[in-house]
């Protein structure tokens, strides 16, 4: 089907509130055109500008994507050191024409292993959008779900103490409330591409009931296409809950 007329169709159904995804793939990208790896993660960047114009194109709440993951730092430094400088110069490249589309960019993940002036900085560039109320664009960098889950004990933790609350307190929704995701719907759907299928510590609190869905496309190569394709079979597929 045509991209045209697939929009369409998707625009027509129920939007996902909150779509995910596991940018996966950019490393064997490049080795499969005898590139070095990061010119794979630079390829990529190519792909997220697109399904970000898309998502925002039909109207998409929110979307969240996985650029750095707290497992990431294992890798060889060059690579590590040239995809934190990738995500900063994106950012900064990016932030004008993000603003002025009306999407909000929030950053999320842990500021462990960070420099200050590296989360300041990303911290004061993505702060340029926060007035905006068009596709919340989360970036998970420096993200992990356990780690996410570990700060928010910690912060539950130390209300507990204080007396703010009490242990019987704590439920799903407060622990929800102390994850960097606080106040955003859970996932609904979330897609992997470059068929591994697993979620390699990716919002595991939140994906509990997200509609998976693996493709094994590389990220260099994802297209809006595919994209609008794992809308459109989110909206063919029945979620049920538990109910029955
Ligand atoms: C995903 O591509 C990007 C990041 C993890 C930052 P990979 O770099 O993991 O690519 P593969 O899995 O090695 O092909
Ligand atoms: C997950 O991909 C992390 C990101 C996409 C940022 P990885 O390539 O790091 O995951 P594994 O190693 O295959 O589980
Ligand atoms: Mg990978």
């Amino acid at each position: 089907m045509q991209l045209a007329k697939l929009k369409e169709q998707v625009k027509q159904q129920q939007l996902p509130n909150h779509i995910a995804i596991i940018m996966d793939g950019n490393g064997r990208w490049a080795k499969k055109h005898k590139f070095k790896r990061i010119m794979g993660h630079k390829k990529g960047v190519e792909t997220v500008r697109k399904i970000v114009e898309i998502s925002g194109e039909i109207g998409l709440k929110y979307l969240t994507l996985y650029a750095f993951s707290t497992e990431n730092w294992r890798r060889s430094k060059t690579e590590v050191d040239y995809l934190l400088k990738l995500i900063i110069e994106t950012l900064d490249k990016e932030i004008d024409e993000l603003v002025e589309k009306n999407v909000v960019i929030k950053f999320i993940g842990t500021d462990k292993g960070l420099s200050h002036s590296y989360r300041d900085k990303i911290e004061s560039t993505s702060q340029k959008s926060w007035h905006n109320d068009g596709l919340h664009l989360n970036v998970a960098m420096n993200y992990g779900g356990r780690r996410e889950l570990v700060e928010a004990v910690q912060k539950i933790g130390r209300k507990v103490k204080s007396g703010e609350i009490e242990a019987a307190d704590i439920d799903e929704k407060l622990i929800s409330a102390h994850l960097y995701t606080a106040n955003m719907p859970d996932p609904d759907l979330l897609i992997r591409t470059s068929g591994e299928y697993r979620l390699s510590n990716f919002l595991i609190w939140q994906s509990a009931y997200a509609e998976l869905w693996f493709t094994p496309v590389l990220w260099p190569d994802f297209t809006q296409k595919h994209f609008l394709e794992a809308i459109w079979d989110f909206q063919n597929r029945e979620r049920r809950f538990g109910a029955r």
